[in-house]
């Protein structure tokens, strides 16, 4: 065998479905492609450290996105903007170590690529190279679609981004819902076709109303993944740190909670605190002798 041709896993049919059905090595583009011609829906996970990305890929998340929410759910900033690329190989470098089979897709943060194709090709390389990522985001439709076409003619598997893009905040004025009337549902699916036609292998919905979201997934070859963009896209994404509970005070309509992880961590913090002050920790068996 070459470098050129594919391992036996990797030619390996992508028939069987994405949740447990190929363990022995990471989930592609193929599969994704597969599973919308079976049906099939998945689920994606953002991930930003080792630690927990390696506990949703045991779990069985095919896809896992380093997104740049990393600036506001990881270091603290309020908005994804200052995120850099450093920061995004860094946490991708991470995330790809922690995992086994997930698909790992990298944001390109705000001004990666917006200045020109090849400043998009020059940064996605070093996600790709310097990570090892498998994929990588970037937001916008028709204004990206020269990127995505160049990244894509590379060899890049590119997951687009419209609709509520995040990294345009302050030209939204907040996160406003997007889609609404006729010439923005007319340009959403201008995006949706441009972004297809460019090579893009899906494309993230984000905050669009539930109908227009069922037409672009329906005439779209290639998967949509919604968040705030209701039941029918082919898979759906949350940002981890809301779906779990870690996130302070409000989250988006969007999200469902699943865990309570904020409250579990305090109380767990709490109960050590007041285990050192009473002196109950540590006990005998922590103790050597
Ligand atoms: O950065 C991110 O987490 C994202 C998701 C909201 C899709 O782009």
């Amino acid at each position: 065998m070459n470098a050129s041709s594919p391992s036996p896993a990797q030619n390996q049919a992508s028939t069987s479905t994405l949740y447990g059905g190929v363990t022995s090595r990471r989930v592609t583009v193929r599969d994704l492609a597969s599973a919308k011609q079976r049906g099939e829906k998945w689920s994606m996970l953002t991930a930003y450290d080792a630690l927990t990305a390696g506990v949703f890929d045991e779990a069985g998340i095919p896809v896992l996105l380093v997104g740049d929410s990393a600036g506001n759910c990881h270091l603290g900033y309020e908005t994804t903007v200052p995120v850099t690329m450093d920061q995004m190989v860094m946490l991708s470098a991470a995330v790809v170590r922690g995992t086994k089979r997930a698909m790992i897709v990298a944001d390109l943060p705000f001004g990666s690529y917006q200045e020109s194709p090849a400043q998009a090709m020059h940064n996605a390389a070093r996600l790709m190279k310097e990570a090892g990522v498998g994929a990588v985001k970037l937001e916008g439709g028709e204004r990206s679609a020269r990127s995505i076409e160049l990244l894509v003619e590379a060899g890049i598997p590119v997951m687009a981004h419209i609709g509520l893009t995040p990294q345009s905040v302050h030209a939204f004025g907040g996160y406003p819902v997007q889609g609404r009337g006729d010439e923005a549902a007319h340009q959403l699916l201008r995006d949706a076709k441009a972004v297809q036609q460019a090579g893009a292998f899906s494309v993230v919905l984000e905050a669009v109303p539930a109908e227009l979201a069922a037409q672009v997934t329906e005439q779209l070859a290639i998967p949509t993944v919604g968040i705030g963009g209701g039941p029918d896209t082919d898979a759906q994404v949350l940002v981890w740190t809301d779906m779990a509970g870690m996130t302070a005070g409000r989250v988006p309509k969007f999200v469902k909670k699943y865990a309570d992880l904020r409250t579990v961590l305090g109380d767990a913090a709490r109960a050590f605190a007041e285990d050192v002050r009473g002196g109950a920790f540590p006990a005998e068996e922590h103790s050597f002798h």
